[in-house]
């Protein structure tokens, strides 16, 4: 088999088969195969596209370059989540405590964020001592006992993804459905969950712009799910605008901990709540989606999802007391409040421009290696759909740096405020089951 012939047959829009995709991921990772002829591949895939059974065996044999956790010895049916990214991004946070609520054991594993979207270990590790890196024995353990537990993915999971991710991040084909899915659903799979739910966000602030993209992309990584025997439901989730009012690390720990307490913003308690009743039905504890969600609206309003939170916390070697004193997370030096110059409605809030303002801040990374800091962001004051009068704070920019110019243009311009108002975008648009 030569690398070439699979270049070719798929630039002339053929089916690749399972042996030649193995050949190309194995060639990959002994180095066999060059990086110049690795992305020659992945453009010819970015135009021809891969067909259900090509992106279900990308999938698996990315699955196959490293090692795959064995959560067999946790009992029950494991549930994990994943979203393909967004800004303001919080809801992880608020699913862990909630779904441990209903006795499913959830296990789950999170990435970094870079670029304008965050990530949920980055949020995490805001808390003072709270640890992500456990060993396999201590997360399972800790899964076993407590119903639930996080990590960063360890290094050895799908090798593949993450070099070809690196491949496509540099050559313009991060943005094709087959490498997406198959990316995505192949971290899922080497997880080790049984159950699978998929927040596919859309909007300004997310990899797919259009909801048909959105939809597609959902469809895609269910039928992966389903092929592998993962029971697998996708929430395509709006992202036309940020999420909540917070987008960072610290503060948005703080949001997080006001929708456990019942305080939170519409948009997040929604799409927290229905992202973990779907959790809870697959994890066989309802039968029933709406009974799953008025349960997990009951444990939001007995305390029990907070004090689950603070057990997360203490069980990762965190500090607890920040759920009751948020100002115990890292503040930042500087405040700086965006004010309107206009009289009229916040039409719309450019998502992925207020994510690239919060990274320069210093909550984000340019590049994979990039520190953060944890107590720069940004916090949204006016939404979608709000009134606003002139000298009125829109948002308040929050860093240690001492320059923030560039990123008080990006906001100022993120802010669209017209005479007349534009009603926000539905929370949820579509549940791919
Ligand atoms: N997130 C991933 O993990 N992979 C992609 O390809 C895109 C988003």
């Amino acid at each position: 088999m030569r690398i070439y012939d699979i270049i070719l047959k798929k630039r002339n829009g053929h089916e690749l088969s399972d042996e030649e995709i193995n050949f190309f991921i194995k060639g990959l990772m002994d180095g066999s195969i060059p990086d110049y002829q690795a992305t020659a591949l992945l453009m010819a895939i970015y135009f021809k596209g891969l067909n259900k059974r090509e992106t279900a065996q990308l999938t698996m044999s990315m699955v196959n370059s490293g090692d795959v956790l064995d959560l067999s010895s946790i009992e029950g049916l494991k549930v994990d989540k994943h979203s393909t990214g967004g800004v303001g991004d919080k809801i992880s946070l608020i699913i862990i405590p909630l779904v441990a609520s209903t006795g499913v054991p959830v296990a789950k594993i999170s990435g970094r964020g870079l670029g304008h979207t965050g990530g949920t270990v980055d949020k995490l590790e805001a808390i003072p001592g709270f640890k992500i890196d456990l060993s396999a024995e201590d997360f399972i353990n800790n899964v076993n006992e407590h119903k639930m537990a996080i990590v960063g993915q360890t290094a050895n999971l799908t090798p593949a993804d993450k070099k070809l991710y690196a491949l496509r991040d540099v050559t313009a084909t991060v943005d094709s459905i087959p490498l997406i899915a198959s990316s995505i659903m192949s971290k899922k799979i080497a997880s080790g969950a049984d159950c699978i739910v998929l927040d596919v966000k859309v909007g300004s602030g997310a990899f797919m712009k259009s909801i048909d993209e959105a939809v597609l992309l959902a469809e895609t990584m269910v039928e992966i799910g389903h092929s592998l025997n993962k029971r697998t439901i996708a929430v395509v989730s709006d992202m036309s605008q940020p999420l909540g009012h917070e987008v960072g690390n610290a503060n948005e720990v703080s949001e997080a901990i006001e929708v456990l307490r019942g305080n939170g913003a519409e948009d997040e308690t929604t799409i927290a709540l229905t992202i973990a009743s779907y959790m809870a039905v697959l994890g066989g504890a309802f039968s029933d989606f709406n009974e799953a969600y008025g349960y997990l609206q009951g444990i939001i309003k007995s305390g029990k999802a907070l004090d689950n939170f603070k057990k997360l916390i203490a069980i990762q070697g965190g500090n607890p007391d920040i759920a009751d004193h948020p100002e115990m997370l890292p503040q930042a030096k500087h405040h700086i409040e965006i004010k309107s110059s206009q009289i009229g409605y916040v039409n719309s809030i450019d998502a992925e421009s207020i994510g690239i303002a919060a990274m320069l801040l210093g909550a984000g990374r340019k590049r994979k290696n990039d520190l953060i800091d944890y107590a720069a962001g940004i916090t949204i004051k006016k939404k979608v759909g709000e009134k606003v009068d002139s000298n009125d704070t829109i948002c308040v920019m929050h860093t240690n740096l001492d320059n923030w110019d560039q990123a008080k243009d990006i906001v100022a311009k993120a802010f669209i405020i017209e005479k007349s108002g534009n009603k926000p975008a539905k929370y949820i648009h579509e549940i791919i089951q």
